[in-house]
């Protein structure tokens, strides 16, 4: 099967479109992974994360993989939980840590503001930021972390 080559950065309008154009040819079914949420999913997926989490963790870009709160990007390390380990941290706040610092950042849970949709959506965009491998990777995570969940 044909692999996609996925296409350079660019800026601005152009780059909703190229974006869409790889959607379109990994649903299509060139990709090894899932296949992504549809664009509504997504979109909405952006609504939810820009109006509640993007002030801790940082957009698409930048950062790294050690960096607290953790970035969700590329760039970040949370593609390596599989999809019951990120949704239950959502839903229910991090683990506490007893061992942190008292000002060690947290995060509040979102149970009762999001519905397990909302969640899978904001999920589906964060994915959208990741590279094939990375989805691969995480997906093959989630198929060892979430077994029976
Ligand atoms: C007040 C700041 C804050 C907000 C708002 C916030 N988070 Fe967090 N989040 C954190 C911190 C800090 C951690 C790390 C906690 C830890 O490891 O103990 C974290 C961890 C996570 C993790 C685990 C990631 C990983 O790589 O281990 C996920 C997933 C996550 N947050 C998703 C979200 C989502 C989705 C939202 C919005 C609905 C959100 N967060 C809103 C601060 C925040």
């Amino acid at each position: 099967m044909p692999r996609t080559v996925p296409a350079p950065p660019r800026r601005g309008g152009r780059r909703r479109l190229l974006v869409g154009i790889t959607v379109a040819a990994v649903a299509a079914g060139c990709g090894s992974g899932r296949s992504p949420a549809d664009p509504d999913t997504i979109a909405r997926g952006q609504e939810i994360y820009e109006a509640s989490c993007v002030g801790c963790h940082g957009g698409p870009t930048g950062g790294e993989i050690n960096e607290i709160p953790p970035r969700h990007n590329a760039e970040g390390h949370t593609w390596h939980h599989g999809d019951c380990v990120l949704e239950e941290i959502i839903r229910e706040g991090p683990a506490p840590r007893p061992e942190a610092p008292q000002d060690f950042p947290t995060m509040p849970a979102f149970g009762d503001e999001l519905s397990d949709d909302d969640i899978a959506a904001v999920l589906a965009y964060i994915r959208t930021w990741w590279t094939e491998e990375q989805r691969d990777f995480q997906d093959e995570r989630t198929r060892e972390d979430c077994a029976g969940e």
